[in-house]
């Protein structure tokens, strides 16, 4: 079975990353236009830095969690790829292998004369001063409000192609990521795994779990008699 899982920030959410529109989300605590678009890198190189800096150094304190985990042990039983719109690492750091980063990576920088120039960032801080090889400073890799999805088409493609898709964690408000769940083919079955009340009536073949991501996954995997568990 070909299995597409796209996740948000709510499967982050038992590794203690804030979402970002539940009650005390980032977006409560910062605006949007002043650290996640173009127009504020323009505006305070400074600010967006030290946003995703800080973002950066509590990714490196943050694990996995059991979701993450029980994912990465389902690539032993299924071909799976993840669609994630987190910028973080933790799908890759709980083992899982095919993981497409829809918003970007939080531990790489990328040169803002040629995105397609790409670094990791060993520590956690990006400074004014980093540039790329052709002498351009350093942003951070990440696709802000405003900017293209340069990896849409793939992930279209993939969702497009799947038996089983199972939506984690995502109040699915940020286009056009959220438009995925209109690529499915009719035979697909969609399961949406997110704690809180959704209107899932616009989709195709879909049901809700709603709970957490690692107990709505083990759920998942239990009713659909996965060996995994
Ligand atoms: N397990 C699963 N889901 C959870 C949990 C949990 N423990 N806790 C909260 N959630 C759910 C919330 O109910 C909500 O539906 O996670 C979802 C988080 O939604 P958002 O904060 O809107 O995050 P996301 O959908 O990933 O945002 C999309 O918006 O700001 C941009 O680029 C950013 O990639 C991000 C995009």
């Amino acid at each position: 079975m070909k299995i597409v899982v796209f996740s948000g920030a709510g499967m982050s959410a038992e590794s203690g990353i804030s979402t970002f529109r539940d009650n005390d989300g980032l977006w409560e605590k910062y605006n949007v236009y002043d650290v996640a678009t173009p127009e504020a890198w323009y505006r305070n190189q400074d600010l967006v830095l030290e946003f995703y800096n800080q973002r950066r150094k509590q990714l490196l304190e943050m694990e996995p969690n059991e979701a993450h985990r029980l994912l990465a042990r389902l690539k032993s039983e299924h071909q799976i790829e993840i669609v994630t719109q987190n910028i973080d690492d933790l799908h890759e750091r709980a083992g899982s292998e095919n993981v497409l980063h829809l918003h970007g990576e939080l531990r790489k920088s990328q040169s803002t004369l040629n995105p397609k120039l790409v670094y990791p960032i060993e520590s956690w801080e990006l400074k004014k001063g980093d540039f790329c090889e052709k002498g351009s400073q350093l942003r951070p890799h990440v696709v802000w409000f405003g900017e293209a999805v340069p990896m849409m088409d793939q992930a279209e493609a993939l969702v497009a192609d799947c038996d089983l898709l199972i939506v984690i964690g995502t109040s699915l408000n940020v286009y056009p990521a959220a438009g995925l769940l209109y690529s499915v083919k009719s035979t697909a079955a969609i399961y949406v795994i997110d704690p809180s009340p959704m209107d899932i009536s616009p989709y195709k073949n879909c049901v809700h779990i709603q709970k957490t991501a690692s107990e709505g996954l083990k759920k998942l995997i239990h009713d659909l008699e996965f060996r995994t568990l």
